[in-house]
Order: C-alpha cells, then sequence, then structure tokens
C-alpha cells in the first residue's frame, strides 16, 4: 500500500475549489453577475434547472470549511477568485466587499497553516464583459490584466501561489464551441479567437504576476487526457492525433514558445492562414514555474467522417464495458500515467503538478456517513500511478483533489457530487465522506 510520505516531504497535498462551484452569494455583495448566473437562467442549460445562486454557501462558511480541509490533513487550498466579484463591470470600478472576503478567506488559511493556491481564472467571466464579446473579443485582455494586477498587489503579500486560467480546452470548447457551457456561444470562428485570447491572458497573467508578486510561484493549469485509437488502423490512428492536438497540444504548445500545433492538423492551419495574429507567438509565451495539469479520464477515438472538425468520435467507457465513474468517464490509472509522461517529455517543461483529479459517484448519506469505497478505490489505483511516474524521476511537486465538497457541477448542476464531503444542499450540512477520511489517514503516514 502507497504512502504519502512516498512521495517525499516537500510535495504539496492539496484540494481543489471554484468561485462559481462553491460561493454561492451570487447576487448582492456588491458582486456583479458572471455568465454561469445568466446561463443558468436559460431554460434546459442546466440539468434540473439548477443555478450556482446559493451552491455551497462557502461565501458564509468558509471558516467551517477551511476547517474540514484541516481536518482531512491537506496542506494546500486551491480556490479560484470571482472575477464580477472583484470587479462587477469586469473593469473599473472595484467592489471593496469582495476584496474583504477573499482576504478574510486568505488569513483563514494562513490561520489554520494552510497554504492558499489561487486561481484567476475559473470560468466566471464577469457577465458585463460578455456583452462585449467575452473570450471572442480582443479587449478581453486589457480587463483581465487588469483584473490580474488588481488582485497581485491586493492579495500578493500574502498568497505566493497562483494559477493564471483553469482549463482553457474546457471553458473555450464546452463554452465557446459547443455551446452547453456559459456563454453558449458555438462555431469554430468563436472557438479559435477564444483560444487564441486565453493564450494570450495566460502569459500576460504569468508576466504580471512575475513584477508584482515577490517570490511568487506562478503556474496555469491545463485539462489533459490520453487520446488511444479505437484500432491501429491508419484512420483511427489520424483521428486520434488531430484529437490530441484540439484537446492536448493546441493549449500548452504555444505556451513552450512552440506555435499553435498547425501542421498536425489541417482545420489549424486554415485558420492560422486567415488570422495573422496567430502568428505572433511570442506575446504567448512564459516561463511558468509549474505546469498544472488536471486530468480524469482517456479518450477512446474512432474515425468518423460525419462528425465535422475532427471527423473523430468518442467511444464511451460504457459501450466498451470498461469501468467508469457516474459521469461515464473511464477509470483508467495507466492513462493517468501515460498522459503525464507525455506532457513531461516537452523539451524544458516546468515541474508538474496535479491541480485536479478526482470522481463523481452516487453517494448516500446514511447514518451520518457515506460509504464512498468506489472514490476510495479511485484515488488509491491514481496515486499509485502518480508515484510510479514520480519515481521514475518526472518532477511532479504536488497532488490536488478534485473536490473539497459536492457543489455546483456546472451543467450537470447539483446531480454530479465529487466531494471528499458530502453537501446536503437543501440544509448546507456537510458529512466528510469515507473518502475524506481516507485522506485523513493517507497524509498520516
Ligand atoms: C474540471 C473543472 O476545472 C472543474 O471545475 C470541474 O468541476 C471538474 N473538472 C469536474 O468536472
Amino acid at each position: 500500500m502507497i504512502k504519502a510520505s512516498d512521495f517525499g516531504k516537500d510535495f504539496l497535498w492539496g484540494i481543489a475549489t471554484a468561485a462559481a462551484q462553491i460561493e454561492g452569494a451570487a447576487q448582492g455583495y456588491g458582486k456583479g453577475k458572471s455568465i454561469w448566473d445568466t446561463f443558468s437562467k436559460r431554460s434546459g442549460k442546466i440539468k434540473k434547472g439548477h443555478d450556482p445562486a446559493i451552491a455551497c454557501d462557502f461565501y458564509h462558511r468558509y471558516k467551517e470549511d477551511i476547517a474540514l480541509i484541516k481536518l482531512m490533513g491537506f496542506s494546500g487550498f486551491r480556490f479560484s477568485i470571482s472575477w464580477p466579484r472583484i470587479l462587477p463591470q469586469g473593469k473599473g470600478r472595484i467592489n471593496r466587499e469582495g476584496i474583504r472576503f477573499y482576504h478574510a478567506v486568505i488569513d483563514e488559511c494562513l490561520a489554520q497553516g494552510i497554504i492558499p493556491y489561487i486561481t484567476l481564472y475559473h470560468w466566471d467571466m464577469p457577465d458585463a464583459l460578455e456583452d462585449e464579446g467575452g473570450w471572442t473579443a480582443y479587449s478581453v485582455n486589457d480587463s483581465f490584466n487588469h483584473f490580474v494586477i488588481t488582485c497581485a498587489k491586493e492579495y500578493g503579500d500574502k498568497v505566493k501561489n497562483w494559477i493564471v486560467l483553469n482549463e482553457p480546452f474546457g471553458f473555450t470548447s464546452l463554452g465557446y464551441m459547443l455551446g452547453i457551457h456559459a456563454p453558449g456561444k458555438t462555431g469554430l470562428t468563436n472557438f479559435f479567437s477564444a483560444v487564441h485570447h486565453t493564450a494570450i491572458a495566460q502569459a500576460d497573467g504569468g508576466r504580471i504576476l512575475r513584477t508584482e508578486v515577490k517570490n511568487a510561484h506562478i503556474g496555469t493549469s491545463f485539462s489533459c487526457s490520453e487520446i488511444i485509437p479505437y484500432t491501429q488502423n491508419e484512420s483511427d490512428l489520424l483521428a486520434a492525433k488531430r484529437v490530441d492536438c484540439l484537446m492536448n497540444r493546441l493549449f500548452i504548445e504555444p505556451l513552450l514558445g512552440m506555435g499553435y500545433p498547425t501542421a498536425n492538423w489541417d482545420v489549424l492551419e486554415k485558420f492560422a492562414i486567415q488570422h495573422s495574429t496567430w502568428r505572433h507567438t511570442e506575446r504567448l509565451t512564459f516561463d511558468f514555474d509549474f505546469i498544472g495539469i488536471q486530468n480524469y479520464f482517456p479518450i477512446t477515438i474512432r474515425y468518423n467522417a460525419f462528425i465535422p472538425v475532427v471527423q473523430a468520435w468518442e467511444v464511451k467507457a460504457k459501450s466498451r464495458r470498461k469501468p467508469h465513474t457516474a459521469m461515464g468517464w473511464e477509470i483508467n490509472p495507466d492513462s493517468f500515467y501515460n498522459i503525464i509522461k507525455q506532457i513531461a517529455s516537452y523539451p524544458n517543461i516546468p515541474p508538474l503538478m496535479i491541480t485536479e483529479n478526482g470522481a463523481a459517484y452516487h453517494d448516500k448519506v446514511v447514518n451520518n456517513k457515506v460509504h464512498d469505497q468506489d472514490r476510495i478505490h479511485y484515488f488509491q489505483q491514481y496515486l499509485a500511478a502518480l508515484l510510479k511516474a514520480k519515481q521514475e524521476g518526472l518532477n511532479i511537486t504536488g497532488y490536488m483533489a478534485w473536490t473539497l465538497m459536492d457543489n455546483f457541477e456546472w451543467a450537470e448542476g447539483y446531480t454530479a457530487r465529487f466531494g471528499l464531503v458530502h453537501t446536503d444542499f437543501k440544509t448546507q450540512q456537510r458529512t466528510v465522506k469515507d473518502s475524506g477520511l481516507w485522506f485523513k489517514d493517507f497524509l498520516s503516514h
């Protein structure tokens, strides 16, 4: 059985959350609306018509929630700052009440001996900026930089660990290409312009933090998945390569100074030719102190001529009779190991940190307990795969579990439970699950 101490004494063990998923207090307190506040009002967009208005009410309960992090033995807490809570219009006037709130959260972490990790963008674009085009508009970069400077100046003395963006592939593809996340836009042009502006934002954000925060430890995070061809036929192999370009390479390679991977995918090549800005890659690079990897599952890909853009189709775990979580996501620790190796193999890659990993299950509270053995098993297998990668010499500096407590899971509303702590959304009662207790034990050895 593996132990936390096998990872070394400097390894960071943390737990991750995001503002829109836990805070609630979405209205009032001087906060502006985010795209998720408005998107959730559109009928049929979020399961069961749920919205983030109250979520876990972390805004009022942060002290007891930080106490739970301590109880489970984690030493790092990753949370995000809600942009419209700090800048209600996305730029211009600062909301002092919002500033005060994050000071209170940070101070509570520090008082409890927990290291704060701040994510600057975890998907809650101010609605006022979305009216100007959101991530598709070039002007978003000035506004984002203003937000980063504001946060860095305000919190930089107390917080040294920063993550600029959370999963640019996630919010650009789901929000600007497929329309299933806020702001619900579709199409390739929206998607590619959003991709470009997020690439600028992540590098600019890094540079601003470097200037503004003394001794900062700066990262940004990517969702990464191993892309597995369904067969070894050439058409499946090529389809898998295109999806790898789209989901993994498109986001990390410009940052590393390699430009966009246009040579490997004709759709990208065509777009790059039409948009000359895509050739200006210097602004997209920044020497981060760490790269955050977020992984949950691999994706198995089969060629399909009828699917636009990628001509590829995902063959789901269920139809292949593979073990999967309540989200239908394949449980495959080898693929976790493989994707870490893939990312680590870029020349000059900064140290890696796993900034999210976890699993949703249909948990039930029985006599004040939640017996989530499946989740424990998931973590045991994934952590063993991580240890193997680390012991082979890869520079991996930490691991953050997703997530502290069941919360607002975007388009799934409150139906998908990822927490180590169970949230009763009617009473806001927290119940530490067996997986949370498992971590407590694991982290003590
Ligand atoms: C990725 C996102 O960063 C997070 O917000 C989400 O809840 C988890 N994955 C699970 O889907």
